[in-house]
């Protein structure tokens, strides 16, 4: 059998990392993980049973038998369809303060790596970092704070959602000091990977030019 390879694909929030990874996925034939939903879905779980960021005890205690799961694009928590649920403003702005606690990127780390036994793309903030640092492929997507927050407001207003771009804006950068500035995974290039700026590129050419390097990496590992 052939040897399936890992691709990581890590960023700041809002540079078209789960868009590009699905459609990396389907033009390699590899299985894709969006690990951003998991920690939303999380989030949206212990927000709902009010339990504090700060509180790691209950955190471990609520997350020992919480069930994720993650197919065909659909987020599924304790067997309740939250696809939808964990994509509101209220899990933006609450779930990287829960994404910082050890105790819940512990929850997750096996479940990830086990994803992976038939070769992965897999998107978030990490995964080249802790969770795959052996990754045959590791990219770094980004690109400018307007460029994110003017993506992530085209995709409220294509939902039928109302959005405010400066706002948005505001919370993208939020979001993102949060995540490079924490003690536990922040978010930061891998050794070894290829940064991206998708600032000035088609959505259609970022994807191309990592299918292209993954299927060049995917050929090298099996000659
Ligand atoms: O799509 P977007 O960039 O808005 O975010 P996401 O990928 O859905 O991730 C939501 C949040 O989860 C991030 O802001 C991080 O705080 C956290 N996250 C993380 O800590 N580690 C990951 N591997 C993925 C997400």
């Amino acid at each position: 059998m052939s040897k399936k390879i890992i691709v990581t694909i890590d960023g700041p929030a809002g540079a078209g990392k789960s868009t590009t990874a699905k459609a990396v996925a389907e033009k390699t034939g590899l299985p894709y993980l969006d690990t951003g939903a998991l920690y939303r879905a999380v989030a949206w779980k212990l927000d709902k049973e009010g339990v504090a960021p700060e509180d790691g005890d209950k955190i471990a205690e609520t997350l020992k038998d919480f069930k994720i799961e993650v197919a065909g694009g659909k987020v599924t928590a304790d067997g309740e369809d939250v696809t939808q649920a964990i994509r509101t403003a209220r899990v933006d702005s609450i779930v990287s303060a829960y994404a910082a606690r050890p105790e819940v990127r512990d929850a997750l780390a096996g479940f990830q790596r086990a994803q992976a036994v038939n070769g992965l793309v897999a998107d978030g903030r990490d995964m080249g970092t802790v969770i795959f640092p052996d990754a045959e492929l590791k990219i770094f997507l980004t690109a400018s704070a307007e460029e994110r927050a003017r993506r992530r407001c085209a995709e409220r207003e294509a939902k039928g959602e109302s959005a405010d771009y400066d706002e948005i804006l505001k919370q993208v950068i939020e979001r993102d000091r949060y995540d490079m500035t924490r003690e536990i995974a922040p978010l930061r290039p891998a050794q070894g990977c290829v940064i991206l700026d998708s600032t000035d590129m088609s959505a259609a050419e970022v994807v191309d030019a990592i299918a292209s390097l993954a299927k060049e990496i995917e050929a090298q590992e099996n000659r």
